[in-house]
């Protein structure tokens, strides 16, 4: 099963009573993730009646698993906005994250969330790095963010050369998550983990797993890639996993680090607890859900480089999450298309969805509630570049459908060894015999994930336990028992 994060198991849960779905809302948010939450509370706020659905308990999405930097200098973010977009598309990006950014630290001010101010930094990991940090220098300066360059850095690892940007911050996102949860339930919202929503109807009449039906004038999909997509959304989305560690002891420098290449090495330090020595972690090691060979090899990976370079620390936490980049690299959120004027989404942060979930939240809402409209980056269309690329990601897609299920076919070591052919059927073990071993979104043949010993589609990033549940992506259906 998958392993708990530092900030999931500092969590000391608060006994909320369990209610029943109301039968009618003007908003239904499903998902009680950043971006959920956000939302659920600025409708709360303006009035609405308001009800916050998850499949899973409170605090077990990407939220509850992140690094939690709240920063405007996001790795090489701005330079590849650059590259794709006019300037004027990267600054109202920055507009965005940056009220975003304010909104979100003033809510932790006012509702005793503690964050801790820090410098933010992307660093030249090798020579072949420099380029990239001096365009992300470039590009951060020309948008009118106050960075400055470090020649060196004091950190027991290579570096050559970083940007930063001070007056940056971080914080325990599941802490963040509670209080959010407390203000909802405040300001008359109601929020039900444990109902995964199956369906959901043009008219706004949604159904739970557990038989409940809403009917809601506003769906909000923030479920991370969106489930129940017609507009096929999550066609337009790469799943991308990552690899966290926690490890007591000093690393020397207070900085959220992150490299500006591969391999991506992301840190940042913890306050201590009490007479507890500080804490740090370090991420990355990434790749595309379900697609590395070994997801437990990325993981060792990452923890050879750390007590390479850090022998005295202890490693107390391992874990793994997952975000969805778009294909014009920025997020997404407002109306579906083609599905009238009822459902929204909000997705695609690309790995820096502390600023860029809440950005999105507001802009739902205030496309909900009317008035001002909140900042918010916007291609005015697809530009040639983004159409090759969409057909490229789906023709990779494709490509590895097929190829899966011709190894299935044909009896040959599949993709996972532990993907057995069983009258044709591909079958993953389980409790009384077995599920099918195929994805229940669009039919991918599932990878087994040997460090959080769950199976992974490589398609579109749904992932299930070792009990058929799905435990996130756009699979809404559980995996079905092999027929004995
Ligand atoms: C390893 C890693 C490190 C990161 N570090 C940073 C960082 O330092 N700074 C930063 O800005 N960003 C960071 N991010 C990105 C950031 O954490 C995410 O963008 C953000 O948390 C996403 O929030 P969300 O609300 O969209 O998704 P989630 O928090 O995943 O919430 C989605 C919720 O929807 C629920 N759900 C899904 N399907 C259904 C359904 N059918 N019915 C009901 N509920 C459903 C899920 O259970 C989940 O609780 C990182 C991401 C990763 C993976
Ligand atoms: S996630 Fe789409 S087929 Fe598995």
């Amino acid at each position: 099963m998958e392993s708990p994060s530092l900030w999931q198991e500092r969590r000391t849960a608060p006994a909320r009573p369990h209610l029943p779905v109301p039968e009618n809302v003007d908003d239904l948010v499903v998902g009680a993730g950043l971006a959920g939450l956000t939302t659920g509370v600025l409708l709360a706020r303006a009035g609405r009646k308001v009800a916050v659905v998850d499949a899973r308990p409170l605090g077990s999405g990407t939220s509850a698993r992140t690094t939690a930097k709240v920063s405007l200098l996001q790795g090489t973010k701005l330079s590849r906005l650059l590259r794709r977009h006019p300037p004027e598309v990267a600054r109202a990006y920055v507009e965005a994250n940056r009220v975003a950014q304010d909104w979100l630290l003033g809510f932790c001010g006012r509702r005793d969330v503690s964050f801790q101010t820090r410098e933010a930094v992307t660093y030249a990991g090798s020579p072949q790095q420099v380029e990239a940090t001096r365009a992300e220098f470039q590009a951060a300066a020309s948008l009118g963010l106050p960075v400055h360059w470090h020649d060196s850095l004091d950190v027991p690892f290579e570096t050559h050369g970083a940007v930063a940007l001070g007056e940056q911050a971080q914080l325990d996102p599941v802490a963040l998550l509670e209080a959010l949860a407390d203000e909802l339930i405040a300001c008359g919202g109601t929020l039900h983990p444990g109902e995964r929503l199956t369906a959901v109807a043009m008219n706004g009449e949604a159904r739970l797993d557990s038989g409940a039906r809403v009917v809601a004038d506003q769906v909000v999909l923030a479920t991370g890639t969106p489930v129940l997509d017609r507009t096929l959304c999550f066609a337009r989305l790469t799943p991308s996993r990552s690899y966290l560690l926690a490890f007591s002891g000093d690393p020397g420098t207070e900085q959220m680090l992150i490299s500006a290449g591969s391999p991506t090495r992301s840190m940042r330090q913890l306050p201590a607890m009490g007479d507890d020595r500080p804490v740090f972690l370090v991420g990355g090691a990434g790749h595309v859900v379900g697609r590395a060979e070994s997801p437990r090899a990325h993981l060792d990976e990452l923890r050879a480089w750390t007590i390479t370079h850090f022998p005295g620390a202890t490693e107390t936490h391992a874990w793994s999450a997952q975000d969805y980049r778009s294909l014009d690299e920025l997020p997404l959120a407002g109306r579906l298309a083609v599905s009238g004027e009822r459902i929204h989404v909000a997705t695609g942060f690309d790995k820096w969805g502390m600023t860029n979930a809440v950005a999105a939240a507001r802009r739902i809402a205030a496309t909900i509630l009317g008035g001002v409209a909140a900042p918010w980056p916007e291609s005015s269309h697809p530009s040639p570049g983004s159409l090759l690329r969409a057909l490229g990601l789906n023709l990779q897609v494709a490509g590895l459908l097929v190829s899966d299920w011709a190894e299935v076919e044909l009896g040959g070591s599949t993709a996972d060894a532990t993907v057995v052919r069983h009258r044709m059927v591909p079958t993953v073990p389980g409790e009384h015999g077995g599920y099918v071993g195929v994805c229940t979104h669009l039919g991918g043949i599932l990878h087994w994930n040997d460090a959080e010993r769950t199976w992974d589609c490589p398609l579109h990033g749904s992932r299930f336990a070792p009990d058929g549940e799905v435990l996130e992506g756009p699979a809404t259906k559980p995996l079905r028992r092999r027929a004995s």
